[in-house]
C-alpha cells in the first residue's frame, strides 16, 4: 500500500487547527516546527508542512494527494483539484482595505489608485466585475505596510480579527471574498481507499464537534412530548430510573439550536440535564 500524503500549513493562521483536526482524528504524529515531514505511526500516512500558498499546486501535481488550505488561496492558484469537505475554522475574508485618512465614497473612487496585493487574481476579477480600473501590485508578503512606505494607495488582504490592518491604520473598505479552511484532494489519486477513511474520520470528528451528548430525566408520563422534541441519532435511549414513574433518557443534540430546546425540554418536565462534549459520531 502507497503512504498517503496530507500537506498542511508550517506556520500561520490554519496550522494549529489543522494539527488539531488530525490528532482529533486519532492520527499519532509529532509536531516539530523544525521537520517538513512527520510520518504517522498508526496510519499509512505522512504530514508535509508547506506554505500554504503553495499547497493547491503539490496537490494538483501529486506531491501530495490531499490538503488543508483556506479557499482564498485554491481560487487564487486556479488549480484543479477536488474539494473534500469544509471545515469550519479559518473563517476571514479578502478584503479592500484603505488608510483611516482616505474619505472614498464608493468603489469607483479605487478608479486609477494601485492596490498591493498577493492576491492579483482574485482581486482582477473583483474589479473587472466591479468595471473598476486601478492598478494592481502584486507583491509576496507584508501587504499591510505598502500604503505607509507610498507603496500603493490601498492594499487588499486577508482578514481575521482585523487586527493587522488596525496597526497599520488601514481600515476594511470592500470585501472581496469570504473564506474558510477547507479539505482538498488531488484528481484520480491512486490512494482512494485511504482517502475515503481519512474524509470519514474528519467528518466523524465535526459531526461530533457539532452535537451535545445529554442525558436527562423525566417522569414517564411526560415521556412522549420530551421524545418528540429529541431526534437524536436514530432515536433516544429509554432507560428506567430506580424511582418509580421516572425514566433516564440519553441522546445527541445539535449545537446550532442547543439552548431552544433545553429550555423547551425544561417546559416538558425534564430534570437534572447533564450535557457532555461528544469525541466522534461515526454513522
Ligand atoms: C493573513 C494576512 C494578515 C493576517 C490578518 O496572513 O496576510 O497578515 O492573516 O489577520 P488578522 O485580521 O487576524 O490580523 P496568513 O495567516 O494567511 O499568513 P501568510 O500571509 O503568511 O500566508
Ligand atoms: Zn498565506
Amino acid at each position: 500500500m502507497k503512504t498517503l500524503k496530507i500537506a498542511i500549513q508550517k506556520s500561520g493562521r490554519l496550522n494549529e487547527k489543522s494539527v488539531e483536526l488530525l490528532k482529533n482524528c486519532g492520527l499519532n504524529f509529532e509536531n516539530y516546527k523544525s521537520s517538513l515531514i512527520s510520518p504517522v505511526s498508526n496510519f499509512p500516512l505522512e504530514i508535509l508542512f508547506l506554505r500554504d500558498d503553495d499547497i493547491p499546486e503539490y496537490v494538483q501535481d501529486g506531491i501530495a494527494d490531499m490538503g488543508i488550505v483556506g479557499e482564498n488561496v485554491i481560487q487564487e492558484t486556479e488549480v484543479q483539484v477536488s474539494y473534500l469537505q469544509k471545515l469550519g475554522f479559518g473563517r476571514c475574508s479578502l478584503k479592500i482595505a484603505i488608510p483611516n485618512t482616505e474619505h472614498y465614497t464608493s468603489l469607483s473612487d479605487l478608479n486609477g489608485k494601485s492596490i498591493a496585493t498577493t492576491y492579483p487574481v482574485k482581486l482582477g476579477k473583483f474589479l473587472r466585475s466591479h468595471g473598476i480600473e486601478s492598478e494592481i501590485r502584486t507583491i509576496s508578503g507584508s501587504v499591510e505596510i505598502s500604503p505607509g512606505l507610498g507603496l500603493a494607495d490601498a492594499i487588499c488582504d486577508l482578514v481575521s480579527t482585523g487586527g493587522t490592518l488596525k496597526s497599520n491604520g488601514l481600515r476594511p473598505y470592500a470585501d472581496v471574498m469570504s473564506s474558510e479552511a477547507v479539505l482538498i484532494g488531488r484528481k484520480g489519486s491512486e490512494n482512494e481507499e485511504l482517502i475515503k477513511e481519512l474524509i470519514q474520520r474528519v467528518q466523524s470528528v465535526l459531526r461530533a464537534k457539532e452535537t451535545k451528548y445529554v442525558v436527562l430525566n423525566a417522569p414517564k408520563d411526560n415521556l412522549e412530548a420530551i421524545t418528540n422534541l429529541l431526534p437524536g441519532v436514530k432515536s433516544p435511549s429509554v432507560v428506567p430510573l430506580a424511582e418509580e414513574g421516572w425514566v433516564a433518557v440519553h441522546t445527541v443534540i445539535p449545537e446550532r439550536d442547543f439552548w431552544d430546546r433545553i429550555s423547551q425540554l425544561k417546559q416538558a418536565g425534564a430534570q437534572g440535564i447533564v450535557v457532555m462534549p461528544i469525541e466522534k459520531i461515526i454513522l
